[in-house]
């Protein structure tokens, strides 16, 4: 591994200089650094990783023991580390597998669970189950980071297959979110998801005693109208929930993992039984993906590849994720949690300081909005940010095929942008046509100069179905995974968000004016007083 690392680092060097638009001097690069999966198709050519990069990044995946730690983690194994647990958000997409955990197989249960919701979503969607005022016509799920971002993404990706009641997000402790949402739904109509890994999380708790309180104003039986989705079925009974509706799963599964199990109840509520399978089918076809194409031809471990290149060895610290697709607009703060919050750690494994970066800063927005907010510096600012889009070759709307043409002629356009630039030539010719000269014809060329030799890949697909969707997402998952493998650090724990937690406990009642500041630093103890006013 560590000679792996060296080469790379070596390799870096030799070639980091060299334009990657010369690389297409050779006829098959296209070709041969485009890689497919059951229609899915990553073109990672736009980057500087030539035939022999691309062999050292397979030789260090290989020599980091990626193969065996998938092996491991599908088996059930124990890879979180320090938390002792299985990883295994993959078996919720395995319904016909056999995976063990401490010697039990987990499918059976799996399922059962599955069907039970598949029965609740069902009788919420055909009017068997009722409010207190008759048909359910809103679902709100209360849910924060993985208990949220995968369901409230999926939804609105999925809009053109959504035929159940409207389906609300709440996640921010701020009562600004749960007032908007509330303002407006019939209480008696109403149906509230509690979704919370731990039912501990202070801000889904008060957000869902806030809707029980507010429902308790209209009907007789709030907690009637409520459903939960936790590992804790302790607390969900305590909360009041009857356990009919109650959707437990294990803590092998991790929060920003969970979305195809229970935490996408009000996701299967919103587009049905059916579509959600074929969400989970989508997500499997990744994993067997994963689990048997040779690495050089493997859609996540080559994404993986591409991202450690770009972030250990080019040096870029960022990777914007462009979706031009309206409907993924909130995968980015998606990826942002599975990424971030994933690798986003300073030791590795074995509680030694990691020698490299964590995982990158990941950010983004929908194409074509974010060309006309950030693009500039993307294009024209001093550090390379590598890029990925994501592209549809269909969208749904059949009658406005050509504003989709223009979607896709924007994408492609862009990552062209980036790759070629434009020349201090070609930008004085553009500004002598114009009739500049002399020396406002150098000063105005020089703004219009694009360096290009910035690296992209694209992810492009033939429509965003369920199934696409689910590829997509398991995709990412995996691609976090090996990313994690090669750097040494555990993917599946987040030590990271505890401390502020902490901190907003302990600052309740210095806020509430029942505490002092004793303890302090000068600058929290000032705002404190602030607030107190
Ligand atoms: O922010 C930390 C975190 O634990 C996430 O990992 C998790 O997705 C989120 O909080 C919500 O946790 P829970 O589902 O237990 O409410």
């Amino acid at each position: 591994m560590r000679d792996a690392w060296a080469a790379l680092t070596a390799h870096h060097e030799a070639v980091k200089d060299r334009r990657i638009l010369d690389l297409f001097d050779d006829p098959s690069r296209a070709d041969a650094f485009t890689a497919e999966a059951d229609g899915m198709r990553l073109d990672w050519s736009k980057t500087n990783i030539d035939a022999e990069g691309r062999r050292l990044l397979v030789a260090l995946a290989e020599g980091a023991g990626v193969a065996d730690k998938r092996a491991a983690m599908f088996s059930g194994a124990k890879i979180n580390e320090t938390e002792g647990r299985a990883v295994l958000h993959t078996a919720l997409r395995d319904l016909a597998g056999s995976v063990k955990v401490d010697g039990k197989d987990v499918i059976p249960a799996i399922v059962e669970t599955l069907q039970r919701m598949e029965g609740f979503a069902r009788d919420v969607r055909e009017g068997r189950f009722t409010g207190q005022g008759g048909r359910i016509t809103d679902v709100v799920n209360i849910g924060i980071g993985g208990s949220d971002l995968g369901p409230a993404m999926a939804t609105l990706a999925l809009a053109p297959y959504h035929d159940g009641p409207r389906c609300h997000y709440v996640s921010n402790v701020d009562g600004a979110h749960i007032a908007d949402t509330l303002k407006g739904l019939n209480p008696e109509t109403t149906l509230v998801i509690v979704a919370s890994k731990t039912f501990t999380t202070i801000e889904t708790m008060t957000n869902a005693q806030t809707a029980r309180d507010w429902m308790g104003t209209a009907v007789a039986n709030p907690a009637a109208q409520f459903a939960a989705v936790s590992t804790a079925a302790d607390k969900t009974a305590a909360f009041g929930i009857d356990p009919s509706r109650v959707f437990g799963f294990e803590d092998w599964v991790g929060g920003r993992y969970s979305m195809w199990g229970p935490i996408g109840l009000a996701l299967m509520i919103a587009v049905g039984p059916d579509d959600f399978r074929a969400f989970l089918a989508g997500g499997h076809a990744m994993d067997t993906h994963f689990q048997t194409a040779p690495f050089d031809a493997n859609l996540p471990v080559l994404l993986a590849l591409v991202g450690l290149w770009h972030n250990q060895f080019c040096g870029h610290a960022t990777r914007a994720v462009l979706p031009y697709d309206q409907r993924l607009s909130r995968l980015p703060a998606y990826l942002q949690q599975l990424e971030m919050e994933s690798n986003g750690k300073r030791v590795a494994m074995d509680g030694s300081d990691l020698p490299f970066h964590s995982g990158p800063v990941v950010w983004g927005e929908p194409g074509t909005n974010g060309q006309h907010a950030f693009y500039q510096l993307i294009h024209q600012g001093t550090r390379v940010i590598p890029c990925e889009f994501l592209i549809a070759r269909q969208g749904h709307e059949a009658h406005l095929a050509h504003q989709h043409v223009l979607l896709v002629s924007n994408c492609l356009a862009q990552s062209e942008a980036l790759l070629r630039g434009r020349s201090l030539d070609e930008a004085r010719a553009i500004m002598a046509k114009k009739g500049l000269s002399g020396a406002e014809l150098d000063r105005q060329a020089r703004h219009r100069v694009f360096p290009g030799n910035r690296p992209s890949v694209t992810l492009a697909y033939d429509k965003l179905t369920p199934f696409v969707l689910g590829q997509i997402i398991a995709l990412y998952e995996h691609r976090v995974f090996v990313e994690g493998v090669i750097l040494g650090i555990n993917s599946y724990d987040q030590w990271g968000v505890e401390l502020g937690k902490e901190l907003a406990l302990a600052l309740q009642p210095v806020l509430e004016g029942r505490q002092g500041t004793e303890g302090k630093d000068g600058s929290t103890a000032a705002l404190a007083a602030w607030f107190r006013g």
